[in-house]
């Protein structure tokens, strides 16, 4: 720990284990840029207010530019004997310009300092996260074009039910994109409170212009309670859990795409560039990055519940439980991010077979809902139509006899389904419009 903390109230140095696992250096050196921005912000505020000499001030300022410059030219050397990102800082501007720099921590406490840095993170992260969505959306809406008139089974229960377009079963996914990324959006009301000014817990004696700090740093509004401010993670966990959902739906993708890639089903091809070898058995193509994506919604996951379980039972206000809030954003931010990208990029070069998907949904047992309907539409309640031709199904099935004239075909069958949300070519087609025009306009 930075000598200047202890220096005052303690005898003994810490232990040496005990340092290091009670520093945080080693990730939250993430946070740097977040950290040196609110610093500034700061400073400013600390001179405008007349709480520190002007001249001081831009001293403290000139210098955590500086440092900024160093870091973003990589010759910023981090402390690990420094315990966090705040005091590195701290101490680099103190080498730098002396001992003036004591006067940026006027007002502030390292509580509402960290609290204010992974606001700063996720709401850039949340931004780039929503533009990773935006471009899957983009890749899942082009598919479906191409696509449209391919014809495939739909499932219920894993067994074929109806028979559907692949581009109305690729719009399915491209819905779930615009949930996660409205998702995101409207997480935005909850980041944007500037957290500064509470310092420790319960605010600071000097004259502080907090409106000042958030409209420098581009917040929409402070914070209404200094004790709420420095122990509050919900944010963190809304962005957790968007996380989440938005990989249980690259899981559930990929699960087709591994389902439909393998040759019990022959659906697709998976792009070589994107799937990979057996050591052992040559024929091996493996659909790896979507095992992958499936295998790491696990760890998402898990992040969630990790500080879901740290936050529980927490006491007003900090207590360094809290320092744990941070690796599970940081990997939950990479994960995420990572999979988006791969999954981007891997579905424009899937080969659908058309054939194989025509030759699965023309299975006459799937014209059986349709069926039902005709003498439903000629006056047999539905109940018994659905009761008849499941008999005919059975006897169907018992003799192994396919007798297909006079049944619909699988894109009569499609086309039938005409309504807004229905498989009909033209519907599918009006989604797709929908969707362009979205992502046009974002
Ligand atoms: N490294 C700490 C964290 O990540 C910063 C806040 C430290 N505050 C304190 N009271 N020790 O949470």
């Amino acid at each position: 720990q930075a000598a200047g903390i202890r220096k005052g109230r303690f005898k003994e140095g810490m232990a040496p284990e005990f340092a290091a696992f009670n520093a945080s250096i080693g990730f939250d050196k993430r946070l740097f840029e977040q950290d040196v921005k609110g610093s500034i912000a700061h400073v400013l505020m600390l001179a405008a207010q007349k709480i520190i000499p002007a001249k001081d001030a831009r001293k403290i300022e000139k210098g955590l530019q500086e440092i900024l410059e160093d870091y973003k030219k990589g010759c910023f050397v981090f402390r690990e004997d420094l315990e966090d990102v705040h005091i590195n800082v701290e101490e680099t501007l103190r080498a730098k310009i002396g001992d003036v720099a004591g006067k940026l921590h006027t007002a502030r406490s390292r509580n509402d300092q960290v609290i204010l840095d992974l606001r700063l993170f996720v709401l850039e992260t949340c931004q780039v996260v929503k533009n990773d969505i935006v471009a899957l959306m983009s890749a899942l809406v082009a598919k479906a074009e191409e696509t449209v008139d391919y014809i495939l089974p739909g499932y219920t229960h894993l067994q074929r039910a109806q028979p559907v377009r692949l581009g109305h079963h690729l719009m399915a996914y491209y819905q779930m994109m615009l949930r996660d990324f409205v998702r995101f959006e409207s997480s935005w009301v909850w980041n944007h409170e500037m957290p500064l000014g509470s310092a420790a817990l319960a605010g600071t004696t000097f004259p502080i212009d907090r409106v000042l700090v958030a409209t420098m740093l581009g917040f929409s509004k402070v914070s209404a309670n200094s004790m709420d401010a420095v122990s509050d993670r919900d944010f963190v966990l809304e962005f957790l859990f968007n996380a989440s959902v938005v990989m249980m739906h690259l899981s559930r993708l990929s699960e087709e795409l591994i389902l439909w890639s393998g040759p019990e089903f022959g659906f697709c091809e998976l792009p070589d560039a994107y799937c990979s070898g057996s050591s052992i058995m040559p024929q091996k193509k493996n659909p790896d990055a979507c095992e992958l994506m499936r295998g790491k919604t696990g760890r998402v996951y898990g992040d969630l519940i990790a500080l879901l379980t740290t936050m529980k039972a927490l006491p007003l206000t900090y207590n360094k439980d809290l320092q744990e809030d941070k690796e599970p954003v940081f990997d939950a931010a990479d994960t995420v991010q990572g999979c988006l990208r791969i999954m981007a990029g891997l579905i424009p070069g899937i080969k659908f077979n058309r054939n194989r998907m025509l030759e699965a949904a023309s299975d006459p047992s799937l014209t059986a809902t349709d069926l039902a309907d005709r003498l439903a539409r000629e006056g047999v309640p539905f109940r018994e139509a659905h009761e008849r031709i499941g008999a005919l199904v059975r006897a169907g099935s018992e003799e192994g006899k396919k007798d297909s004239s006079e049944l619909p075909t699988p894109e009569e069958m499609v086309d039938a389904r005409d309504h807004v949300g229905g498989t009909s070519r033209r519907s599918v087609l009006e989604q797709i419009r929908t969707a362009r025009l979205f992502l046009e306009q974002i």
